[in-house]
């Protein structure tokens, strides 16, 4: 969703922010715009990508220490210059950035056209600008609680006003916003990839929060003035973990960081002498986390199918009741909480709106609520009662890919975790462990498949429909190889349980249409052949994903993916790697930009 950048201090504004845009470009945008102030309030706006933006102020270079850029992904109101961000007002010279949306500005929009202001966007932000000046009497922070107290929705926001040249406000409410500080300077921004070049010293801000920054000082406060102290700490970031190196990528590179990241997770997690996980994030709910009566997963696209094969673990291992639901189902649908629930919100961003707010209302219903979150101070990971991060680094490519196996690598800790608490003897849970603590190692054997992965999409990539089966733990797995293609490839791609072709699908295979199998050995292979043989019979293209040795599948499928022979509860730490490497080179293959694809926002902290 949109990005933002900030900044007040000593150093030219303009080319900082610019350097900022670019990384956050992975958020997903359709248009970006800046504003810098010196002896005047000066703003640039283009429709398309930062380099749009670069080329017009490139014409026009904007001079002055205090500034913001924005990144916009349309809401409210087309894809046009008029609409991008910074808006502004004529009285004052106010300019607003803002991330996230307002849900009553068309009531607030009638009020201020009858008080005068004419507006010039369709955009629900510039209705905030104008509130701010409205309410401006001499002093910004004070007007930006105030225009912020009257608003319903979701903001993170930057303010900066001509007749102050040495303030720049910012507040949120649902939307991140991370405030860097450095030597007589700030960096402000949705996250800390455009905050680690200057400064690791950061705070967040809470929900209802505004601070206000001088080139000096800063003082941060709720919307009704009370000040309020923030907790800095120590941004977890390398600048090399944001920068390309070798690869073409963000999303093949993470493809490949995959092993040395699933090492990062395990780290100081398993207990080799005592047969046993340890979770420091769990504390002192550990206790409830093992009684309880009832487990639900929850989270949106990559992080739901991960929840899914949480599920599948947490009552296969640990054997509690466990049940999967989409956030934005969850969220609305009234669910039954019984005593003893505990919830896990899974998530890279701990951004996502919708399993924020299904986090939110299992709290309120009484469940004990937990987090398997990547982003270290994200919204999901400050409001569950425990978690434990994923740990896998920042994932930049907009298609989930090391942070899905960091998720299911958390999940089978923390259903380890609680077997080994209940039913699980030692041996059984030290057996899985030592397999788990060979992932890595056995997911570099599966990347090593990658050139013959590569010429295999080859032959397929100009297909417009494909299948992707699995059964049991790797059903899953289907979902997220058929979201993987989808998404960044444009192929219409559907994932269902490799026995449901027969109650409907089956109808859609036609000649040479591809059909991607996960035929690991496990319980279920016979069946999985099964139904193989029955999509070959009406002229379906199989692609298996298949255990190492396993030379019987080569008589029923086209094309062979192999992977480590693994047990079947943790197969999907290897199956799901060539579905992305795949995905990954269909994309390139069919000419599209693999870490922005259209329409596709990182992190979607709308509705
Ligand atoms: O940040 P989250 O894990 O909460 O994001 C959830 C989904 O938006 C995300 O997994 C999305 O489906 C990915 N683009 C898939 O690759």
């Amino acid at each position: 969703m949109c990005g933002i950048v900030a900044y007040i201090g000593n150093k030219p504004a303009q080319s900082l922010l610019l350097e900022g845009l670019k990384r956050l470009e992975y958020r997903g945008y359709d248009s970006a715009g800046m504003a810098i102030l010196s002896d005047r309030l000066h703003i640039t706006r283009a429709v398309g990508r930062v380099a749009m933006l670069e080329e017009a102020v490139a014409r026009n270079p904007l001079a002055g220490t205090v500034g913001m850029a924005h990144t916009r992904w349309a809401t409210h109101g087309d894809v046009s210059e008029r609409n991008a961000h910074p808006h502004r007002d004529d009285k004052h010279g106010i300019a607003l950035i803002h991330n996230g949306t307002i849900e009553n500005y068309a009531p607030l929009k009638t009020y201020l056209q009858e008080k005068g202001h004419r507006f010039a966007s369709d955009t629900d932000t510039e209705v905030l600008a104008m509130l701010v000046s409205e309410l401006y009497d001499g002093d910004l922070e004070t007007a930006v609680q105030s225009a912020l107290r009257e608003i319903r929705g979701a903001y993170a926001i930057a303010v900066i006003c001509e007749k102050e040249a040495n303030t720049l406000v910012v507040a949120r409410k649902g939307s991140p916003l991370i405030v860097g500080i450095g030597d007589k300077e700030f960096v402000v921004a949705s996250d800390g990839s455009a905050i680690v070049a200057h400064t690791t010293q950061v705070f967040e801000l809470d929900d209802y929060q505004v601070c206000k920054l001088t080139r000096d000082d800063f003082r941060t406060s709720t919307l009704d003035n009370v000040p309020v102290t923030p907790k800095i700490r120590q941004l977890e970031m390398e600048l090399e973990q944001i920068e390309l190196g070798s690869f073409e990528t963000f999303m093949m590179k993470e493809i490949f960081e995959q092993p040395e990241a699933l090492r990062t997770t395990m780290r100081g997690r398993i207990d080799e002498h005592a047969g046993q996980v340890v979770l420091g994030g769990v504390g002192s709910y550990a206790r409830d986390l093992v009684r309880a009566r009832q487990i639900v997963l929850t989270g949106q696209g990559t992080a739901y199918h991960a929840a899914m094969i949480g599920q599948y673990l947490i009552e296969d291992l640990a054997k509690i009741p466990a049940k999967v639901e989409y956030a934005s189902e969850f969220r609305y649908r009234n669910p039954i909480i019984v005593e003893g629930t505990v919830l896990i919100a899974v998530s890279q961003s701990g951004e996502t709106a919708d399993t924020l707010a299904a986090l939110r209302e299992a709290k309120e219903r009484g469940a004990l609520t937990m987090g398997a979150v990547n982003v270290v101070g994200s919204s999901i990971a400050r409001e569950t009662d425990a978690g434990v991060y994923l740990r896998v680094g920042p994932e930049i490519g907009v298609a989930s890919t090391k942070a899905f196996t960091g998720q299911v690598m958390v999940l089978s800790l923390i259903s380890l975790f609680l077997a080994r608490r209940r039913f699980m003897s030692v041996d059984a849970c030290e057996v899985m462990l030592e397999e788990l603590s060979r992932v890595p190692d056995m997911i570099e054997k599966a990347l090593a498949e990658n050139d013959h992965i590569k010429r295999v999409t080859e032959k397929y990539c100009r297909n417009e429909n494909w299948l992707f089966l699995g059964r049991g733990y790797n059903y899953p797995v289907a979902l997220e190889g058929a979201l993987k293609l989808k998404e960044i490839s444009y192929i219409h791609a559907e994932g269902m349980p490799a026995a449901e072709i027969k109650h409907g699908p089956i109808a859609l295979i036609n000649d040479g249409m591809p059909a991607v199998f996960i035929a690991n050995k496990g319980p279920q292979y016979d069946k999985v052949m099964l139904n193989i043989e029955q999509v070959k019979a009406r002229g379906g293209r199989v692609i298996a994903v298949a255990t190492e040795g396993d030379q019987n599948i080569k008589r029923h499928a086209d094309d062979v993916f192999y992977i480590p022979d693994i047990s079947d509860a943790l197969s999907p730490l290897l199956t799901v790697v060539p579905l992305q490497l795949l995905a990954c080179h269909a994309a390139k293959l069919r000419g599209h930009d693999v870490d922005k694809p259209r329409n596709l926002a990182k992190s979607v902290t709308v509705e």
